[in-house]
Formats: structure tokens, C-alpha cells, sequence
């Protein structure tokens, strides 16, 4: 049913509003004067006619609507920041009037959740995996780093639903969102009351989206929810409801001014009191006096039935439902999924001295930007620009430019300071930290020579070169010559999308991921902004820029010297930006220095300490700014990953006569594996890997292979391989696990391991807790590996069953030829190695070697293939017992897989029990 406009009395109305609300009057009213000041300002502005572009940061609808689209309430972001202006500003702003005012709010003490991106902490039920909508969901829910669970209807999601407890009967998820929500008020009865039971329990809601094009209509009713739907084509000027008690991150009673985004608009109405509106709106032919406003996102507290609800009347096309969306998840999570409300902004201003001629700033630009600063800190306390200088630059612009230049460094002490590259060159292309450190000996003698100071400890690469992907001679450079502490990048760990930026800690230096403002060098007047200003505006008032702030707790942009030049796009941009979050949001921005800023990024986000190396050939921007020393054909294409003990160094060697293979060098430190992806080589960086696969002109054709053993049961390694080697092979070797800790035991023993050499093999896979703490952990090191399923299963959650080769290392030791021909069809190498004239049985060694010609047959070293007494029976029974339940599970898996059983794992079932 559609309705326009109709007279209050026709329409069913929510109970609250059956009187006129003081409040909502008291809001037309406000509506009614913001608009007619609207109109009074159009009519001064056209009698003038002079556009400033000030006034067009500012929200007078009217006098701008050729280029700014989108303005917020006309009575908020006009007063809150005093006497910023621009090259062509004309007026002075009235001083803030307001404060934020967030004490006793429900969720101040909630932390943030879900900061890994694997763990599911929404429940999202999705129409398919395509859909614009869904998309908008998924970007909000990464952006704010909440973990979800996708169904995607398309993809066969009938209605059923997953588990919602985990094992121990806590709950799995803090909200559920449907994409559409017929598809939850259609959900089968008992289902719907699981659902529902589950939310009332843990204090969890729903969120749907009844969007009329693409989900049909549901009626004039949502059945079981008690609403009543109305459509509407079109409509205008929202407001956040002033009594909402829901909103955290929003400030409720502001008011967007025009045309809605988007078409199909449901409103709802209801006549029961757990029902609030959180989003009003007025259908198009209705002025604020002749109607009263329409609900198009309600929330229901679950009054009636513990469950909380909210609806959204249409998707997401319009920044205030996104806004919405994101905010109201802290209170249908009962405060699991909440953002915090401080915010640390750092503005760096790179490139001083670098611009060139025409685009510099004059000495009336750096009394802009002075003044700007002391402005914004009514907004931001402590708001300081940092400014990032090439000291070769210095004076080379024109007269009045190097008199700009002569400024900056007069009004030096009210600005922080961090080198730039003296010379603003690419480090990437030096391969020698000689050279670099020359370099920036340089800039650092600037510095002294101009009274800067040199000790903040930041530092900023031109182009990103050299700080991701990482250039070493960089790191060591920075440390030995300004003791650089913390830096800063779009590049980790890919520029895009944005959202999935991260930071991490590398050689003692703290890299923090920086954010996109819009403004590069070449952006330096308003009406030339690439896709038009109103892009620039958009990105500011509830575009990209606007969620950019809202979600990152710390946000670092990167603007150049030319920003602050000719129409001052830079102060534009930031004035703008804080005020309109001060306006429509309760966030607390401030600014700390540098260090500070970091410090407190990384105890946010404590587990993004650790890098994840990518693989820079896998990204152009990576493989631009990578040294042309390096080359992705110094990466291994196929991993050994073990486990130890199965016969990884046989297939090792027998593999390295392949004239088509070529092995890694040995190592020093550890034999012959890298042990690279498992333990702190690993924050060595990728060059110390790749320095095992020096290129030469005979074998870069070939296919390079490591092997490290206990990679297999490492717990990072999975990911970190994946991440460095999307595409590379891997081959795992399976053997009686028993046999494989009884010979590992021996290993140890061999070692010289003083708890292996004091403790009998039963002992060691007898003792319980009362052990010592040496004794339990040989015990794990022993059988850890052992429990096959769990750690392939782990492999299989980064790499395609496909990339991995499973070999049974009873085979390996028995046929070690047919075995070899399986790996290279694996790997489809050529030529055909005959593998069964290359090896030969040795029967003193009671094992396979490989043949020499005119020679004795060479054999693996006296380490492998060991002579020890036979297992105590005892301890086969209880090893037996042990891994019965692990091989059961490994049976599964390889039976999903399609592989044959191996013949000790048949064996090892027949004879064991459960423990
Ligand atoms: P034992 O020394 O206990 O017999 P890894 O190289 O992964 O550490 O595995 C060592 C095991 O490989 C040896 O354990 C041995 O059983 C097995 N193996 C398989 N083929 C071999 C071969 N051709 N030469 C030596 N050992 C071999």
C-alpha cells in the first residue's frame, strides 16, 4: 500500500505518538526555523553571489546546492569551530556550543571484540554472495573488525540453522543479521522460537533489512513482528530520534536536510510501547508541519518477548542508516559488539619543501594553517600538525614561496617534525644502507642546522618505498641514523580494500597502517577535485573519510605541502571532517605525538605485533616498490612441511636428484632445513629467507623446494606459508604415529636430551600431570605431531586439498621409487626421473640409498634409519590407545579426501582401543 502524505488521522500511528509529543514538536519547530534560515541565507548568498569555500564547508543547504550534495544540520557543524579560514573565506564561525555529554552511557566499559577477522561473532544470513546489500554489510562488519559467519541463501541455505552454542553451551554469536528479514519472519515455527530462545537467553538481537525491490513486499503487516509496513518512494530530511536510549556512537535529535538516498522506503507502525523509532523521515510531498515524520528504522527492546530487534525500512544506501546499522550492533549484542569512543587522528603534512613551483604554500598559507591548528583544537585537544621535510628542497620555489618555507620554520616549535628522505628519493632503488644513511645524515644536519627537532622518533618513506613490502637497508638506516621508532603505511598489507589495513612490528619499529584522506599532491583546488568537489564533500560528510574515522581508533592520514597551498584543500578537508563527527557522533577524537600513538595502537591490537609477510610479486604496487635486487624466483615453489621422523630427509635427498628440483642451501644453524615459517626466523623477513634460493643461470628454470619438519605441527606456519606461497606445493608424509614418537624418542636420546635420557619411553608417554613440567613438555614435543588430522586439517584451512600431497612413510621406506613417481606427477615436473635405477636397497643399513657411479652407494647419515631395541609393549598398548580416536579422525579425512588408507593405519585401528 502506498500512502502520501495522508492526514495524520488515516494512518495507523505507534502508540507513543497518538498525542502530540512535546518533543516532536519541539523538533518541527526547529526544523521549521533551520529551514527557514536556509532560505534567508540562499537569498543573502545570491545578492552577494560570491562562493566561498568556507561557506561551502559549511552546511547552508541553499547557497551550494551546484556542488555540495550532502551538508549536515544547518544548526550543528556551523557553530563548533571558530574563525577558520581559507584563502577565500569571509566569516568567522560562532564558537562551539556543544559538549559532548556521554556520561552514563550503558557500554562505556566495553572493549573491542572480534579484532580477528576469522572469528565469527555475527550471524549473517545473506540472499547470495553478491548481493550490493550483503556487500554493505560485510564491508561495515570488517571495517568495524567484527568476525562474522556468512549462509548464504544461494548457496543452499534452506532455512536451517547452525549451531549456535559451541560445545561448552556458551553462546557463538553476539547478533543475528538477515540480509532480508522475511527470510527470518518466515523462518519455520520451531526454528524461529530456537532463534529467538537463544537471543532472549544471552541477551542477543536480530537485525533485518526489508528492502521492497529486491526482497517483495511482506504485506501491510511483518507477520509475528507486530509492526505495520508502509511504503513510500521517495523521502526526505531525517532525524535521528532525540530519545532514542539505543545509540552510543550516534548523537541523537540531529536532522539530515533533502532528499534521502535511495528508493522504497518502508516505514513502520506498531501499537505496542517496546517499539522506538531510530530513524524518521518525511514522505516527499509532506512539509514537517502538515504530517508527522515516518519510521524507517525501529527498534524493538524486546519488551514483550526478551528478543531485540531492529528493522531497517530500506538497505543501506543512505550514510545515517550505516552509521545506524554499525552503532545499534553494541546494543543488540548487549554491548559485545561496540566500538570505543576515543579516537587518535595524526595528520602529517609530507612533502615540506618538495612542491613544486605554484603549488608551495606563502606565508599567508602558514598563518592559515597556524590558525587552523589553534581552531581545531576546540575540536581535537592537543591537535598538532606533523609535518615530514626533504631539507634539500629548502628555497626552491618562488620568492614568496621560499618566504612560506622561511615561515614554517619561524612557527617551528608549534609543529611536530619528522624527516622525510633528504633528497625525497625511493629507498627501494639503493640497495646499500651506506648510501641511505649518507642520505639521511643529511636531511638530519637540516635539521639541526634549522633548529628542528630530531628526536620524535617517525619517520615517513617517499612512496611507501621500503617500508612494505620491507626494504632492510631502510630498517637498519632509520635505526642507526634518527633511531626511528615507529613509521607508517597504506601498503600492509595491500593499499585495498582500506579496511583490511594493519599495522605490525619489524626490526624494533613499529609500522603503523595509515589512512586515506583523498588528497594527493595534485589536489590543490576545490572545483578541480578528481570526480568533482562533490566527491571530496561526500567523502566528508558520512562518505569514506567520515567511516574511516569511525572505525579506526587510530587513524593516521597522509596529506602533502600543496594541500595546504591555493584553496587549502587540507584545512578544508579536516575542518570539515571534525566537525561534522562532532555533529552527528559522540566520538572523542584527540591527538598524541607519534610514539604515543603507536604505543597505544599496538595495545589495542596487541596480535597485529607480529608481521605476515605477503608475497610481494602477488601486488603491482608491492612489486613497483620492491628492491629489483630481489625476485620472486628466489621463493620456493613446494614445501617438505613434515612431520619429523617419517622420512623427510630421505624424500629430501632421493628429490634433490631430480634434474628438474632444486633444494634449498643448507643451513647452518639448524642442519639442513630452514625453519623459516615456524618459529623467529621468521621476523628475520623475507630476504633472509630467500637468501636459501640464490638465483644462477642453470636453475632458475627449475622448481625450488625446502623442507622443514616440524612446520607440520606449527601453529602459524600454515598461515604464514600461505600467506608468502598462495600457489606453492605442499608434501606432508603420515607413518605410524607410534612407531613415529618411539623414534623420535630415540632422537632425543641420541641428543643427548637429559629428561629423554633419564625418563624410559613409557614413562614418557605415561606421565600425567603429577610429572615434572620437563618430563610433560617432552611428552608433547613426542606426540604432538602425531595427531595427523588436527594438523593437516589446519594446512587445509589456508591451502586447497589439491596443493597438498599426503605420502605414507611406511611406503617411503619400502618402495621409495614408486613413491617418488607419485611426487612427480604431484609436482608435473619433466623429464621423467627414473627413480628405481637411482636407489639401490643397502641391507647392512636395512634401508634405501642412493646409487653412486663407481662408488659405494650413499646412504643417509648414521642419524636416520637408527638401530634401537624394540618399544616396550607396554607402551605400544598405551600409545595404541592414545591415537586411537586421532586415527579414527584420520580415517574420515582421508576417506572426504579420496585417498587410500594406508596399511599401519588399518593395522593400528585393528589392534587398539579407546582410551
Ligand atoms: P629412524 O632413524 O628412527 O629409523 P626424518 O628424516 O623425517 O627425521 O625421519 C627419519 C626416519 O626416516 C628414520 O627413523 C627412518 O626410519 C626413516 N627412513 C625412511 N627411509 C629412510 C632411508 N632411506 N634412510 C634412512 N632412514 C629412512
Amino acid at each position: 500500500m502506498r500512502m502520501h502524505c495522508l492526514p495524520a488521522h488515516r494512518r495507523p500511528l505507534p502508540r507513543p505518538s497518538r498525542r502530540p509529543d512535546p518533543r516532536h514538536l519541539l523538533l518541527l519547530l526547529l526544523l521549521f526555523s533551520a529551514t527557514s534560515l536556509g532560505l534567508l541565507a540562499y537569498y543573502v548568498s545570491r545578492s552577494s553571489r560570491r562562493v566561498s569555500l568556507s561557506s561551502a564547508s559549511t552546511p547552508n543547504r541553499e547557497t551550494q546546492t551546484t556542488h555540495v550534495p550532502f551538508r549536515p544540520l544547518q544548526s550543528c557543524s556551523e557553530s563548533l569551530v571558530k574563525g577558520i579560514k581559507h584563502r577565500r573565506s569571509t566569516e568567522n564561525l560562532a564558537p562551539s556550543q556543544m559538549k559532548p555529554n556521554i556520561s552514563g552511557s550503558l557500554f562505556a566499559k566495553h572493549s573491542w571484540l572480534g579484532t580477528h577477522r576469522n572469528v565469527p561473532v555475527v550471524l549473517l544470513f545473506l540472499e547470495t554472495h553478491y548481493s550490493s546489500l550483503g556487500q554493505e554489510i560485510i564491508a561495515l562488519l570488517e571495517g568495524a573488525r567484527f568476525g562474522y559467519q556468512l549462509e548464504v541463501a544461494a548457496a543452499g541455505f534452506k532455512g536451517d540453522l547452525p549451531s549456535l552454542r559451541a560445545p561448552d553451551g556458551q553462546a557463538r554469536f553476539a547478533a543475528v543479521v538477515f540480509e532480508n528479514v522475511l527470510r527470518y519472519v518466515r523462518l519455520d515455527g520451531h526454528k524461529k522460537k530456537l532463534l529467538e530462545k537463544y537471543c532472549s537467553q544471552f541477551g542477543m538481537g536480530i537485525i533485518g533489512f526489508l528492502q521492497i525491490n529486491e526482497h517483495g513486499s511482506p504485506g501491510p503487516e511483518l507477520p509475528g513482528l507486530g509492526l505495520h509496513v508502509q511504503t513510500f518512494s521517495e523521502l526526505k530530511h531525517a532525524t535521528i530520534n532525540p530519545s532514542a536510549t539505543a545509540l552510543r556512537l550516534t548523537r541523537p535529535g540531529n536532522t539530515f536536510s533533502g532528499l534521502l538516498p535511495g528508493r522504497e522506503w518502508s516505514a513502520f507502525h506498531w501499537n505496542a510501547s517496546t517499539f522506538q523509532p531510530l530513524l524518521l523521515a518525511y514522505p516527499i510531498a509532506c512539509q514537517p508541519s502538515q504530517g508527522q515524520a515516518e519510521t524507517v528504522v525501529v527498534y524493538d527492546r524486546g519488551l514483550q518477548d526478551g528478543v531485540q530487534r531492529v528493522i531497517f525500512g530500506n538497505g543501506l544506501f543512505f550514510w545515517l542508516q550505516r552509521l545506524l546499522f554499525v552503532d545499534i550492533l553494541a546494543a543488540v549484542s548487549g554491548g559485545r559488539l561496540s566500538l570505543k569512543l576515543d579516537r587518535y587522528l595524526l595528520v602529517d603534512i609530507d612533502d615540506i619543501f618538495v612542491g613544486k613551483d605554484g603549488t608551495r604554500m606563502r606565508p599567508s598559507d602558514v598563518e592559515a594553517l597556524l590558525t587552523a591548528q589553534n581552531h581545531l583544537r576546540d575540536l581535537v585537544p592537543n591537535f598538532t600538525f606533523n609535518l615530514g621535510f626533504s631539507g634539500k628542497f629548502y628555497h626552491t620555489g618562488s620568492a614568496l614561496e621560499n618566504a612560506g618555507d622561511d615561515l614554517l620554520l619561524a612557527y617551528r616549535h608549534h609543529f611536530w617534525w619528522f624527516p622525510h628522505m633528504w633528497n625525497h628519493m625511493q629507498p627501494h632503488l639503493f640497495p646499500n644502507e651506506t648510501f641511505l644513511a649518507e642520505q639521511m645524515r643529511l636531511n638530519k644536519q637540516f635539521a639541526i642546522d634549522h633548529g628542528i627537532p630530531t628526536d620524535t622518533g617517525y619517520a615517513v618513506s617517499p612512496h611507501h618505498s621500503g617500508t612494505y613490502p620491507v626494504h632492510p637497508p631502510l630498517y637498519q638506516a632509520w635505526r642507526r641514523v634518527w633511531d626511528i621508532r615507529v613509521t607508517s603505511t597504506e601498503e600492509y598489507p595491500h593499499l585495498r580494500p582500506a579496511r583490511h589495513r594493519r599495522g605490525f612490528i619489524h626490526k624494533g619499529i613499529m609500522v603503523l597502517p595509515r589512512q586515506t584522506c583523498g588528497l594527493f599532491t595534485h589536489t590543490i583546488f576545490y572545483r578541480q577535485y578528481p570526480g568533482g568537489p562533490e566527491e571530496l564533500d561526500r567523502s566528508i560528510q558520512g562518505g569514506e573519510l567520515f567511516f574511516t574515522l569511525l572505525f579506526n581508533p587510530v587513524s593516521i592520514f597522509m596529506t602533502h605541502l600543496s594541500n595546504y597551498g591555493n584553496d587549502r584543500l587540507g584545512l578544508y578537508t579536516f575542518e570539515g571532517l571534525l566537525k561534522f563527527v562532532r555533529c552527528w557522533t559522540r566520538l572523542r577524537v584527540q591527538t598524541l605525538p607519534p610514539l604515543a600513538v603507536a604505543e597505544k595502537y599496538f595495545q589495542l591490537f596487541p596480535s597485529e605485533r607480529k608481521p605476515l609477510w605477503q608475497n610481494p610479486c602477488d601486488d603491482k604496487r608491492h612489486w613497483e616498490i620492491w628492491s629489483k635486487e630481489n625476485s620472486c624466483d628466489r621463493l620456493p615453489q613446494l614445501i617438505i612441511i613434515g612431520p619429523q621422523k617419517t622420512g623427510t630427509t630421505a624424500l629430501h635427498a632421493f628429490l634433490s636428484l631430480h634434474p628438474a628440483l632444486t633444494p634449498s642451501l643448507p643451513s647452518e644453524s639448524s642442519f639442513e632445513e630452514v625453519q623459516f615459517f615456524n618459529g623467529n626466523n621468521y621476523y628475520k623477513g623475507i630476504n633472509w629467507y630467500m637468501d636459501f634460493f640464490p638465483i644462477s643461470s642453470n636453475t632458475s628454470s627449475k622448481l625450488r623446494f625446502e623442507k622443514t619438519a616440524n612446520y607440520f605441527e606449527a601453529e602459524a606456519a600454515p598461515e604464514r606459508a600461505a600467506a608468502l606461497l598462495p600457489r606453492g606445493r605442499l608434501i606432508a608424509v603420515i607413518t605410524s604415529p607410534t612407531d613415529r614418537a618411539y623414534s623420535w624418542y630415540q632422537h632425543q636420546r641420541a641428543h643427548g636430551d637429559s629428561t629423554a635420557l633419564n625418563h624410559t619411553f613409557l614413562e614418557v608417554v605415561s606421565a600425567g600431570p603429577e610429572g615434572s613440567p620437563a618430563l610433560q613438555a617432552l611428552q608433547h614435543r613426542c606426540l604432538n605431531p602425531g595427531l595427523f588430522s588436527t594438523h593437516v586439517q589446519r594446512w587445509l584451512q589456508y591451502y586447497p586439498a589439491t596443493q597438498l600431497l599426503l605420502l605414507d612413510g611406511q611406503q617411503l621406506r619400502s618402495k621409495p621409487a614408486t613413491l617418488l613417481d607419485s611426487v612427480q606427477r604431484f609436482l608435473n615436473i619433466s623429464p621423467y626421473f627414473n627413480y628405481t635405477q637411482a636407489l639401490t636397497y643397502e641391507a647392512h643399513k636395512g634401508f634405501w640409498c642412493i646409487k653412486v657411479k663407481e662408488g659405494k652407494p650413499r646412504c643417509l647419515g648414521k642419524g636416520k634409519g637408527r638401530k634401537y631395541p624394540d618399544m616396550e609393549a607396554q607402551a605400544r598398548v598405551a600409545l595404541l590407545e592414545y591415537y586411537h580416536t586421532h586415527n579414527l579422525a584420520l580415517v574420515k579425512m582421508l576417506n572426504r579426501l579420496g585417498l587410500p588408507l594406508p596399511l599401519w593405519l588399518r593395522e593400528e585401528l585393528f589392534t587398539s582401543q579407546p582410551r
